[in-house]
């Protein structure tokens, strides 16, 4: 299979792989980086838990190749966290009980990142609307959507809630 040499920038450190052209950037953030907390669920970019941030935006990293992300900012959910406490988000879905399986979460954090950055205080309707490409088979949505409310209404006119990676994750050399 052809390859071919790509720069990026995965949780703010800036590398340079080899890859096979028709690798998905799900498949590379995994199986190249060992970034595996991007999950990979229909490969068809309807369930959202291989969500990723592109240069801020959500993307389904199933539906990417990884050449596609040459020169790009990405952001997974392993950039999340500092080295000693968890992001806002990361938080207050432990908080509130958020998460039952897991699998959905790293999609919904990311997901919710990109809302917060564009709406500090969303509303629960609107909170709703923007998950409708993440799905999840266990909570309901109750408790994911209280948990994004309480980090709205928490940071609505203060700086608590970073967009952008605090954290590397532990990406393979
Ligand atoms: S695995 Fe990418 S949207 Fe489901
Ligand atoms: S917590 Fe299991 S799919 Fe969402």
């Amino acid at each position: 299979m052809s390859t071919r040499t790509i720069t990026l920038t995965v949780n703010d450190q800036t590398l340079t792989r080899e890859v096979p052209v028709r690798k998905t950037l799900a498949d590379f953030l995994r199986e190249d980086l060992g970034l595996t907390g991007t999950h990979v669920g229909c490969e068809l970019g309807q369930c959202g838990a291989c969500t990723v941030l592109l240069n801020g935006d959500p993307v389904k990293s199933c539906l990417l190749f990884a050449v596609q992300a040459e020169g790009s900012q990405i952001v997974t959910v392993e950039g999340l966290a500092g080295k000693d406490a968890l992001h806002p988000l990361q938080q207050a879905f432990h908080d509130h009980h958020a998460l039952q399986c897991g699998f959905c979460t790293p999609g919904m954090l990311l997901a919710a990142v990109d809302l917060l950055s564009r709406n500090p205080a969303p509303k629960a309707d609107e909170i709703r609307r923007h998950l409708s490409g993440n799905l999840c088979r266990c909570t309901g949505y109750v408790n994911i959507v209280k948990a994004i409310e309480a980090v709205g209404a928490g940071a609505a006119g203060t700086d608590t809630v970073s967009t952008g990676a605090v954290g590397a994750g532990n990406i393979q050399k």
